[in-house]
């Protein structure tokens, strides 16, 4: 190939990247994880969003002490992961799921003392900017453990 169709070939790749929507591209910071361990923490978020759908349902009925128990396994993912997973999560990861972890506590408090609907909804709503900032930053990456950076 002349140089000359190599350039237009490189030119009419690189427009077709540019083309490509933002949905296209995938920006988040890839976290490095054993296929059992992604399985686990996957595992985990399935059970943040059944938790959410009871905290909700309890909240529509103004049953405040289902609130607390619906609520109460989004706390402690720290926790619940083997320390040798716990350290390979990057600092700010580990920070946004603590920080998730302690505002639960204070939701789970405040509704059984409390008792107060639209305090746990505002609550709920600063809950879920934590869901969603996680989301928005990181992905996981499954790699054979002994592979694994
Ligand atoms: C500290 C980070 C963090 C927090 C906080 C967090 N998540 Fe996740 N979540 C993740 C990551 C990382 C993934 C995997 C995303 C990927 O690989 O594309 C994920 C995936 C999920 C999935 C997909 C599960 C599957 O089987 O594929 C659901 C559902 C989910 N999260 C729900 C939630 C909910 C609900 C909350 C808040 C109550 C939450 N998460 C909070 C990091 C987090």
């Amino acid at each position: 190939m002349s140089r000359r169709l190599a350039a237009i070939a490189l030119l009419c790749f690189s427009t077709t990247a540019l083309a490509l929507p933002p949905t296209a591209l995938d920006n988040r910071i890839a976290i490095q994880v054993s296929p059992s361990e992604r399985n686990q923490i996957l595992f985990e978020m399935r059970e943040f969003l059944h938790s959410l759908f009871n905290v909700n349902n309890a909240l529509a009925n103004k049953d405040m002490k289902q609130v607390a128990i619906s609520a109460k396994p989004i706390a402690g993912l720290m926790e619940r992961l083997p320390t040798q997973t716990r350290a390979h999560l990057p600092e700010e990861f580990s920070q946004m799921a603590i920080g998730m972890s302690e505002l639960l506590n204070v939701l789970v408090r405040d509704a059984q003392t409390k008792g107060d609907v639209s305090l746990t909804q505002s609550q709920l709503a600063e809950l879920m900017s934590y869901c969603s900032g996680c989301h928005d930053s990181y992905r996981l990456e499954s790699v054979p453990a002994k592979l694994r950076r």
